[in-house]
């Protein structure tokens, strides 16, 4: 075998007149005649490799039989390029290799896609992954991903974090979505359900002393898939003792600065900003705003007597609310065609319509200006220090309606009128969640993180008087608008634990059969412990520029959790079922 002396991304003028062997994969070829080029592959770089005819016929037959995606071992000698001939965007752009000898390792089949070229539709790249994954670019995140998690590694372990390991077959932990079960053939009728997440193993494991824990866990969830969602994904997952929810956030800011440093080249300023959750719905209308851009929401509900436009004074009076925006230079932006675009857009988060008020030297414009006078114009102009050329936009509904709408209108604004740096990084946590919500259709609390997490002190009370206030010590990490990360401070006292689990909906009877074992560990002395998880793939996703998460998981599954490449799932013979106790109905 021709065994490389060195990779493809790593030979410059230095080797000059040194006999050297690459190893890869034909990236491209070109046969002007006399000569032969190739750019050969692999996963450190590309070099030019070239087959002239006084290497006798034999050589110049065997390179005229190449094509795109052989294996090839080449033997040569480093030379300079010709004059005018470098390639600069090529770390080995100067220098050839002048080829003696050849042998294929392996010949390939024609690609079913232009590797170089990327542009494959998704499914073809997915069921060809291993092709897929030949792309220098995609590559190229998972050098990201590796480095990743050596960040992550040394940040924890150098503050005294304990790596751990633990179970895939376990108990089904309640984190919002469905379990997928395991049937055991042991015991006939039992299942074991994959992790959501190692939330009660961490905990059980700060029960047991071990004081600070991380590990590097797969999750798997059982819902509907979107972009930023696999239903297998892995968590950066933490949890300490003796600790407040500052705690957890002050651990975790050094290894944020640090994997900010590693990949956009500099770090925030510590300590991240810290955003009730409140104001973030109040200001943003989304408990994980982007804050690379200002643009924020504002109440308007006093001036509604002021106006006498009904659909605000509908909107009041059925206990909505009327909040607005606004868009710096947007007036000049938008044409009429446009504005009915932007109408449609919040209509699909449930807004029956858009004002929009286009803000001139004389006041505003647009088809609704005349329901605001004078005086209300100018307080308006002054709430959202509006200036000419600006454009104000509002909603009235519902407050979820409104929340939901303006969010959506406020992303897509900051994107179109280029209110940021894509290529900026904005990083904060917002804090102090609701730690409940009502499902009316259930007829139940639902936990808002997941049913662990510890009331604020002073909230306390209002478990037994009115859950639906009560604020938990949860906090998520948020960066350009994506949730990277949750957590909570936990339930380290069984009796608050237990009254969370009866406003869930458990009687003592179900809570002791699904968590007795939580509950016993807590009577034994539990300390005070709180953690987070951070979502691994979708931190690659955001450092690497990427806006699909499949693109930063090796094998992922399509939004249908199919494996294209191995067809996951599929079925089974009935013989397997049979041993397992499983029987297929329709
Ligand atoms: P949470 O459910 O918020 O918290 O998850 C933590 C982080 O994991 C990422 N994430 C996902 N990434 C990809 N695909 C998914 N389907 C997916 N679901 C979640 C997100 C999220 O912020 N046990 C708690 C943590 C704790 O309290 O310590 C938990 O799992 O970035």
């Amino acid at each position: 075998m021709l065994k490389r002396t060195h990779n493809c991304g790593e030979l410059t003028a230095k080797q000059v007149g040194e006999t050297v062997i690459l190893n890869g994969w034909v990236d491209a070829y070109r046969d002007f005649g006399g000569l032969v080029f190739i750019d050969l592959r692999d996963r450190y770089g590309i070099t030019q490799v070239v087959f002239e005819p006084d290497q006798g016929e034999a050589l110049m037959n065997a390179a005229r039989e190449l094509r795109s995606e052989f294996c090839l071992g080449v033997k040569g000698v480093v030379a300079k390029r010709l004059a005018g001939k470098e390639n600069p965007k090529l770390a080995t752009g100067e220098v050839e290799v002048r080829v003696t000898e050849l042998s294929v390792f392996n010949k390939s089949a024609t690609p079913p896609f232009d590797i170089q070229a990327g542009d494959a539709n998704e499914e073809v790249r997915l069921k060809y992954r291993y092709l897929d994954l030949r792309r220098p670019e995609l590559q190229q995140v998972f050098v990201m991903r590796h480095t990743m998690n050596q960040v992550m590694r040394k940040s924890l372990s150098d503050q005294g974090f304990l790596e751990f390991e633990t179970p895939i077959l376990g108990r089904s932990t309640p984190e919002g979505a469905r379990d997928f079960l395991v049937p055991s053939r042991l015991h006939k009728g039992h299942f074991y359900a994959l992790p959501q997440s190692p939330q009660l193993y961490k905990q059980i494991l700060m029960m047991s002393g071990m004081d600070r824990y991380f590990q590097i866990a797969r999750c798997f969830r059982d819902e509907d898939l979107r972009a930023n969602r696999q239903p297998e994904f892995t968590q950066l997952d933490v949890e300490m003792s003796f600790v407040q929810d500052e705690d957890i956030m002050t651990a975790m800011e050094p290894l944020v600065a640090n994997l900010a440093k590693e990949f956009t080249g500099s770090a925030p300023t510590l300590p991240l900003p810290r955003i009730d959750y409140k104001d973030a719905m109040e200001r943003y209308g989304v408990d994980r705003p982007d804050l690379r851009f200002g643009v924020e929401i504002h109440d308007l509900a006093d001036i509604a007597p002021k106006t006498t436009f009904q659909v605000i004074q509908i909107a009041l009076s059925n206990g909505g609310r009327v909040r607005g925006l606004c868009a710096p230079g947007a007036g000049a932006k938008y044409s009429r065609k446009d504005l009915d675009g932007l109408t449609a857009y919040v209509g699909e988060f449930g807004a029956k319509g858009l004002i929009w008020l286009k803000v001139e030297d004389e006041g505003f414009a647009g088809p609704t200006a005349k329901f605001f006078p004078a005086e209300v114009q100018a307080e308006m102009k002054e709430r959202f220090g509006a200036k000419t050329g600006d454009m104000i936009f509002a909603v009235a509904g519902p407050e979820a309606v409104t929340h939901q709408a303006l969010s959506n209108l406020r992303i897509r604004l900051g994107a179109e009128l280029e209110l940021y740096d894509p290529k900026s990084y904005h990083y904060s946590w917002v804090v102090r969640f609701p730690l409940l919500h009502w499902d009316a259709e259930e007829k139940r609390y639902v936990a808002e993180h997941h049913p662990f997490t510890m009331p604020l002190p002073e909230d306390l009370p209002l478990l037994e008087t009115d859950p639906s206030k009560v604020r938990a010590q949860a906090y998520d990490l948020v960066i350009n608008g994506e949730e990277c990360g949750g957590g909570t401070i936990r339930c380290h006292d069984p009796a608050i634990q237990a009254r969370i689990f009866e406003l869930l909906g458990l009687t003592p009877e179900q809570a002791q059969e699904k968590f007795g074992f939580l509950l016993s560990a807590l009577s034994f002395g539990a300390p005070p412990h709180g953690g987070i998880a951070l979502g691994v793939d979708r931190l690659v996703m955001l450092f690497a520029g990427l806006t699909n998460i499949r693109d930063c998981i090796a094998f992922p599954k399509t939004a249908r959790g199919y494996d294209l490449m191995t067809g996951a799932p599929g079925e089974v013979d009935f013989k397997q079922l049979r041993e397992l106790y499983v029987r297929v109905v329709e």
